[in-house]
């Protein structure tokens, strides 16, 4: 095996928003290209560096395409580093996994007309992967790293740098986030490039464009279905047990999400104009309903409460975030209202249905009135049985802990409270279409837009 040789010809102080890095440039025996070692912090000598090897990919790395996830790989490298305050990125000159960036725009034509990328490369007269990481271990020799946890999903890297005697302590993996123009790329990598990458169990088939529309913005969606219809797009979210429970039977406040699932909720929080939860939520857990995990836009606290029992010294009356909207039945206790209001809440009398629950029709129009384009509805059972069995839910976000709680179930009968003998609905279930999962952490999270069999 050739081993090429490299000199280090210049190094810079490279501040960047993660922290400061010294960039290497180096000129090597084998080929006239600017490799480069992008260092943090003290790596000579060092053992178990925090390593990526990475191949140029300008449309990633630098105008951020989402075809790919090379520029996301890049940008959480440097993150990491930074965060252990010491490591190394081996930028390597080898465009398009080898093939350089025009044949890589070929190639993305060619994927555009149906063909995988190791197809499109194939018929372009390129081998699927061309990269070579001769040059990247004797970078990480010339750096005097002792051992590597590389930051990589591609088992022919670690052969590869292994076979160049690189001491590899460990993989790190990295794990993308999957996108409509991303997935079929990111399955192909799994399917035909051995990369370790755990896409959920889609892995074994196509999920192709034609889910496009689940996959769109939820933003997009939001703005479109509150233009046509003035009434804000209602998003349920969740967390549950393996066993369809989220509570506890104890009625203490339990977190039922991972740390990865609760920033995902905070995101979504931020994504909301509005957040909606039961009374029952409110007295039960004393709950904030704010962005904490995240920088965003606090979402209008939404709360259904048809006797006014709200508590006094509730948190939502006064954390971070726009004070609460609390719907309530036609003839709200005047003095109660009063001290509410007192207190920043706004007290609104709405219509109530004959079993006593505040009317979600009219409750929605209210909403779409003050301009609440979109609403989370994060529970607790009463509120998540009642939107589902009126049907007025747009979207499902799913958390699914590992964990058996055997507590309180997340749903009651969806059966209308007026037909308690109703024939058994299992034909006319809502179900989800346009099913996606990913795992956050040990949680599964999944989403999809319902639909009810009888309204199709
Ligand atoms: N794991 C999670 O993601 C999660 C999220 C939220 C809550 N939770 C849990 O859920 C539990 C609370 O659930 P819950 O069922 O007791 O309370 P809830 O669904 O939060 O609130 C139910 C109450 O809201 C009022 N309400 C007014 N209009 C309504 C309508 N149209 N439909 C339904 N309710 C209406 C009713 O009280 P009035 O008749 O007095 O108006 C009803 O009793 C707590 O233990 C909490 O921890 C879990």
């Amino acid at each position: 095996m050739e081993i090429p040789s490299v000199h280090r010809l210049a190094d810079a102080r490279i501040p960047t928003v993660d922290g400061e890095f010294t960039l290497l440039l180096y000129e090597n025996s084998e080929d006239n290209k600017d490799h480069l070692a992008l260092v943090y912090g003290d790596v000579e000598g060092h053992d178990d560096v925090l390593v990526r090897v990475h191949s140029e990919c300008f449309t990633g790395d630098v105008l951020g395409s989402l075809r790919c996830d090379c520029g996301e790989q890049l940008g959480t490298s440097m993150r990491r580093i930074a965060e252990e305050e010491q490591g190394i990125i081996v930028y390597l000159r080898q465009e398009g996994r080898g093939i350089g960036l025009l044949s890589k725009l070929r190639a993305y034509n060619l994927q555009d007309e149906g063909y995988d990328t190791v197809e499109a490369n194939r018929m372009l007269g390129h081998g699927a992967d061309e990269r070579d990481y001769a040059i990247a271990a004797t970078i990480l020799e010339d750096l005097g790293v002792s051992s590597v946890r590389l930051l990589t999903n591609n088992p022919k890297k670690i052969e590869s740098l292994t076979d160049h005697d690189i001491d590899i302590a460990e993989r790190a993996p990295l794990e993308p986030h999957v996108n409509r123009h991303n997935a079929d790329y990111l399955r192909t990598k799994v399917n035909r490039m051995r990369h370790i990458l755990d896409l959920g169990p889609t892995n074994g088939y196509s999920q192709t464009n034609v889910h496009g529309s689940s996959l769109q913005p939820l933003e997009q969606r939001v703005e479109h279905y509150y233009a046509d219809t003035g009434l804000p797009f209602v998003t349920l979210t969740y967390a549950q047990s393996l066993d369809g429970s989220i509570a506890s039977n104890s009625g203490a406040p339990l977190a039922i999400s991972g740390p990865k699932a609760m920033d995902l909720t905070h995101r979504l929080r931020a994504l909301h104009d509005g957040i909606l939860v039961g009374i029952g939520t409110v007295l039960a857990d004393d709950p904030r309903l704010n962005v904490r995990r995240r920088e965003g836009d606090h979402p209008v606290p939404v709360i259904l409460d048809s006797s006014l029992r709200f508590p006094l010294d509730a948190r939502l009356l006064d954390c971070d975030g726009p004070s609460p909207l609390i719907f309530t039945g036609p003839n709200p206790d005047p003095s109660r209202r009063e001290t509410l209001e007192s207190k920043g809440a706004t007290v609104v009398p709405l219509s109530c249905t004959p079993d006593g629950g505040v009317c979600i029709d009219t409750l929605l129009e209210a909403l779409g009135d003050r301009q609440i384009a979109s609403v989370m509805v994060e529970g607790g059972t009463q509120v998540l049985t009642t939107f589902l069995r009126r049907q007025r839910v747009q979207r499902v976000i799913l958390t699914i802990a590992p964990m058996f709680l055997g507590g309180t179930s997340a749903l009651d009968s969806l059966a209308p409270p007026q037909q308690p003998d109703a024939p058994d609905p299992s034909d006319d279930v809502p179900r989800l279409k346009n099913v996606q999962q990913r795992w956050y952490g040990e949680d599964l999270v999944l989403e999809g837009d319902p639909i009810w069999p009888s309204s199709e």
